[in-house]
């Protein structure tokens, strides 16, 4: 492998130096690029430019690979547990027992949220879609925490932040959902897991004894996990880009929120939903629905299908799609939209259209179908997305933090006027 690159341009030849990676991907470092020659490049939408080095995860969109610091993620879907990939994620390892055990005290003593979140909570109309609700309640605790705005505190005091953060978004995703059907918030519990606490928080009453549904639990807890991380998606290059301005952790990660919510991004689970309702409503013509998917004048896409890196299948989708049959199965939940889901996913893979660009269902094409099959409404998909993110984002900003990396500033190419006078608005 080369150690250098060339490029030529205007007569003039310049050699750039090769990155190459611990899984042998090879990158051309243009950082002294327009230093040397006055030229930059241009890629919009950084399909082909990475932002950063990163130990955390790899994909192979081609093998349809994910490995989380090296493990794959068939194998911690099947065997951990999200609280213990949330650790392996921010921190690097799979913890032993002890260190564990310490962990998931100190989360587990951070999930309750200052009664005047309340108050702020209480200003939302039920109509406010959860996202919105959520992304304003994590920028609410550099309000309280406002020790948490110098991301240069001691590694102690950042730590803190961070595990305050995991242990109370899973608060407020279920209290976004109380504010939105009116109902009282549910206080933590700490003798329940992470994943139980959050469903009942969520779904519990103060007039009745929830029980949660361990196959409910475990469901929800493996998706948790399949969304954990993503390397450099859209929502994670925002925490990184936010966070590289030395935003504090909390408002770094709000606006990750907010990026996830875009349908083409984490949206995309309420969209696909609420696509498969409209189809079934329309008598389930898939045909009828791939046809508009490939009409260029047509703005509709199906939605859960695509994606900027699997150019092969999610694998988070073999595993997810084999979930949504187990889990349906368990709960004794008959969905016709699973069935519309599937006859999708057969036409598609057999549409020229669609194998030509490689479009393939992604992580939301199924999860929608286990989050219904749980009692979850469509307008939480994405704060259930957000909550199994979140680690994810939080171990990306920690990365980006602890290797001093740059302020993130893209350059642009500038096609607007050249220079003009100005000219008095009565001579115009
Ligand atoms: C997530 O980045 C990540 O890692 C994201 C994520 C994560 O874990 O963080 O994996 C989570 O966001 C999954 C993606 C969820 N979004 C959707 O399901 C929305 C539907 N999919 C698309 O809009 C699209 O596929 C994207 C946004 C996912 C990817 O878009 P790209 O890479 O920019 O590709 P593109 O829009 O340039 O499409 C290439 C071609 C185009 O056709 P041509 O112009 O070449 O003729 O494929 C077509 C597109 O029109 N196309 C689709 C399509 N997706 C792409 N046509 C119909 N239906 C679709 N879903």
């Amino acid at each position: 492998m080369s150690n250098s690159a060339e490029i030529r341009i205007n007569g003039n030849s310049y050699e750039l130096p090769v990155v190459v990676g611990s899984e042998d991907e090879v990158a051309i470092d243009i950082g002294s690029f327009r230093t040397q020659s006055g030229v930059i490049t241009l890629d919009p939408g950084f399909k082909n430019t990475g932002s950063t080095q990163s130990a955390i995860t790899f994909l192979d969109g081609e093998k349809g690979i994910l490995r989380y610091r090296g493990y794959s993620i068939e194998e911690l879907a099947e065997n951990s547990t999200f609280l213990e990939v949330a650790y392996l994620l921010i921190y690097g390892e799979l913890p032993d027992k002890e260190t564990f055990d310490q962990f998931k005290k100190e989360v587990s003593l951070h999930t309750l949220v200052n009664e005047d979140i309340k108050k702020i909570l209480e200003g939302f109309p039920s109509a406010a879609h959860p996202m919105g609700v959520l992304s304003s309640l994590v920028t609410s605790l550099t309000a309280f925490y406002p020790e948490s705005l110098d991301p240069n505190r001691s590694k102690d005091r950042v730590n803190l932040s961070i595990i305050r953060l995991l242990a109370k978004l899973p608060t407020f995703a279920a209290w976004s959902y109380k504010n939105e059907v009116g109902h009282p918030v549910m206080y933590p519990r700490n003798d329940l897991d992470y994943t139980s606490n959050f469903l009942y928080m969520m779904f519990g009453l103060p007039s009745e004894k929830y029980e949660v549904d361990p196959v409910v639990a475990k469901a929800l807890d493996q998706l948790l996990i399949l969304h954990a991380d993503h390397e450099q998606n859209c929502s994670t290059a925002t925490v990184r880009v936010v966070g590289s301005s030395q935003a504090s952790l909390f408002a770094s990660i709000s606006a990750g929120v907010n990026a996830l919510w875009g349908p083409l991004h984490g949206g995309a689970n309420q969209a696909v939903i609420e696509m498969l309702a409209r189809i079934q409503q329309d008598g389930g013509d898939t045909a009828k629905w791939m046809a508009k998917a490939k009409d260029k004048d047509d703005p509709f896409r199906l939605m859960g299908f695509g994606h900027r890196v699997y150019k092969n299948f999610d694998p988070r989708a073999k595993i997810i799609k084999k979930a949504a049959d187990d889990v349906l199965d368990k709960l004794g939940v008959n969905d016709p939209i699973l069935d519309i889901a599937k006859g999708l996913e057969e036409v598609a893979l057999k549409d020229d259209y669609f194998v030509e660009r490689k479009l393939y269902p992604n992580v939301d094409f199924y999860s929608g179908i286990i989050y219904r099959a749980l009692g979850i409404p469509v307008d939480m998909f994405t704060v259930m997305f957000a909550l199994g993110r979140l680690p994810g984002w939080i171990a990306q900003w920690k990365e980006m933090r602890e290797n001093g990396e740059p302020i993130g500033r893209p350059r642009q190419v500038y096609t607007g006027s050249k220079l003009r006078q100005y000219v008095p608005m009565n001579k115009r």
